[in-house]
């Protein structure tokens, strides 16, 4: 029988209230992602992975440091990096600053990664896999999750092999993006593999990749049997497809919506990253959330153009009419804020 989308599961003793997680992507889920992908639905968001080098050589090229707020929980932050030691560390330290679950990084298909032996490359090494994952499982309370890729070859079939000896090692979750790390995004996502998997662990496994509607969602669930799917791309600058997604809502946003959504989304940023980083970080969001048929293509290109996000956020609440009031009563809505700073590293090389 078909799980309910808007039904709870359970990592563990971690409570997540819908079978929606929001992927981690680097340069993308920062901290007004995740807040607004759980308004909108996700029972479960995570960061950007961190890196754990940061924490011995101090010299990894950082777009920042991770922060994390009550209001995320669920929350899990995901750690990659290739030596337990130091990985345990890592997460020692994500649990202290208050993450329900601590997610290892199996996936990065990205060089700068794989060739210091983090990342996918794991997948074909299932002993120190193994060892890094024991390590972090010893090393806190929290239950230990794994993001993976479906090994480095195309047709590749490591997960399978991988996937339950990372069970054995303590992972009390398994994700899997059914791509090699040389496809990258190309091709499909092969979710037979995700079913295979399911049928090897006795974990809740979470199917990622290429949902990008409630009945693609539906579909995965049914076919694979996982307890959730996870939702990346087809989030970016569109909540409204985690609320599609969730049964919520249709998909097609008004306009007033969407800008008021895109300013929130531009101030929290803007908080976070600081108005310098922020300023070059949102360009790529400008074309997510008014591309998709929603605006005149020149829309996007003329903000992108501007100097300031003062002068972007202007522009945003001339060109639909009532978003002002929906920001407003959007901004009163929004829970307190009560952040903590992680003192660890989000990468500049990321993917999964
Ligand atoms: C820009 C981008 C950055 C990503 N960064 C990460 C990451 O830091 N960690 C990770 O495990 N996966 C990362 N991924 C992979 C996604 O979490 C997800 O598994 C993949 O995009 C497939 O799902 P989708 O088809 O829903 O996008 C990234 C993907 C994208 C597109």
């Amino acid at each position: 029988m078909a799980v309910q989308i808007e039904s709870s599961w359970r990592i563990r003793d971690v409570e997540i209230p819908t079978r929606i997680v929001l992927a981690p992507m680097a340069g993308v889920s920062v901290q007004a992602f995740r807040r607004q992908g759980r308004r909108f639905g996700a029972g479960l968001v995570c960061s950007e992975m961190v890196s754990c080098a940061g924490l011995s050589h101090g010299n990894e090229r950082t777009l920042g440091y991770l922060r994390i707020g009550r209001d995320e929980r669920p929350l899990a932050v995901q750690i990659f990096g290739s030596e337990p030691g130091v990985m345990a560390e890592a997460a020692r330290m994500v649990e202290d600053a208050g993450a329900d679950l601590v997610d290892i990084n199996f996936g990065c298909p990205v060089r700068k990664v794989t060739k210091t032996g983090a990342g996918a490359t794991l997948l074909e090494d299932p002993d120190r896999a193994g060892r890094i994952v024991s390590a972090v499982v010893e090393a806190v309370a929290v239950p230990v999750t794994v993001k993976m890729r479906r090994g480095l070859a195309d047709g590749s079939r490591s997960a399978l092999e991988v996937g339950p000896r990372l069970v054995a090692a303590g992972a009390a979750s398994l994700t899997l993006h059914p791509r090699s790390a040389r496809q990258m995004y190309t091709g499909i996502a092969d979710h037979a593999l995700t079913a295979e998997l399911v049928e090897l662990v006795d974990v809740p496994v979470v199917a990622s990749g290429d949902v990008v509607s409630r009945e693609r969602a539906r579909v995965v669930l049914e076919t694979t049997g996982a307890a959730a799917v996870m939702v990346g791309r087809a989030a970016q600058g569109n909540p409204w497809t985690i609320g599609e997604i969730a049964g919520r809502l249709d998909g097609r946003p008004p306009r007033e919506e969407i800008v008021a959504e895109l300013v929130i989304f531009m101030r929290a940023t803007a908080d976070e990253l600081g108005e310098q980083r922020a300023t070059g970080f949102l360009k790529k969001f400008y074309g997510w959330y008014l591309g998709r048929g929603r605006f005149p293509k020149p829309f996007k290109q003329e903000l992108v153009r501007l100097e300031t996000l003062a002068e972007v956020e202007a522009r945003l609440l001339a060109a639909a009419p009532g978003a002002a009031d929906v920001l407003a009563r959007l901004e009163d809505d929004l829970p307190e804020e009560d952040d903590v700073l992680l003192d660890l590293p989000i990468s500049a090389y990321g993917g999964g």
